[in-house]
């Protein structure tokens, strides 16, 4: 069951919202090639502590760290440790907060020092990909529009989606009804909801220049393209309403 948001609760996540994305700003000015990504956990880890916000993440399923650093091939998930930036990685943060007692989730994807003009055309093009879902949300229209704007953009420039992991509402708590695929498939279309005034929702596409395949690390968390190729991902936390989206991670 997918639970509608009342306004005060709304108003609640848009202060957990701007606790992620200043967080996610604050990653974007410091993160530099020699940083360890561990670091960078620690620095956010301190910000949203200091801001009276829980990081969702550390401690979900025994996840370890406050933030998931995710470098070059890594998809999601990827755990901060003492491996430094080098110039010309991609590095995907991704951070949650609750803060009285609800959760807002966000990620970008930064680019460290001079990157390659695909790894640019990638980014560019898995920002835009969020940005175009957003504007797809609005009150009565279908959860997989949504689902659909991600793939028809993202292979329209030749990149493939994700499909072993999805976006998902998101509140009371980090995951909640619906799963949101970055893709459309019979299962989608079987249930396909309508958006709601007042459901809240993690778009979060996780696109790669090669195929879609995925696999995870002996660490049990990190994912990446089986074909080791790069991949990007972008995350926003929003809000359907009579007239669009209402952007709360920002
Ligand atoms: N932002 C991610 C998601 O939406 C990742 C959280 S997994 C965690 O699912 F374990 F790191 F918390
Ligand atoms: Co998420």
């Amino acid at each position: 069951m997918i639970v509608c948001k009342s306004k005060r609760e709304i108003e609640l996540m848009r202060k957990a919202g701007r606790i992620v994305a200043d967080a996610l700003e604050i990653a974007n000015e410091i993160a530099k090639k020699g940083m360890t990504t561990e670091t960078l956990n620690r620095k956010l880890e301190k910000y949203v502590l200091q801001k009276g916000g829980i990081p969702v993440f550390k401690g979900y399923r025994g996840y370890p760290k406050s933030i998931c650093t995710s470098i070059n091939e890594e998809i999601v998930h990827g755990i901060p440790s003492q491996r430094k930036l080098r110039d010309g990685d991609i590095l995907s943060v991704d951070i949650g907060v609750e803060y009285n007692k609800y959760v807002a989730d966000a990620a970008i994807t930064i680019p460290i020092g001079v990157i390659s003009k695909g790894a640019e055309n990638l980014l560019n093009v898995c920002e835009e990909t969020l940005n175009k879902a957003i504007e797809t949300i609005c009150a009565n229209n279908r959860l997989s529009e949504v689902s659909r704007s991600i793939q028809n953009y993202v292979e329209s420039k030749g990149f493939s989606v994700i499909r072993d992991y999805t976006g998902h509402g998101i509140g009371r708590k980090m995951h909640e009804a619906p799963q949101i695929p970055n893709f459309v498939n019979k299962e989608l279309l079987k249930s396909d909801e309508i958006l709601l005034q007042g459901m809240a929702l993690a778009i979060e596409p996780m696109i790669c220049v090669g195929k879609h395949y995925t696999e995870v690390l002996k660490n049990r968390w990190t994912v990446v393209t089986r074909d080791r190729k790069l991949s990007a991902h972008f995350e926003h936390t929003v809000v359907v309403t009579e007239n669009g989206a209402d952007i709360l991670t920002v």
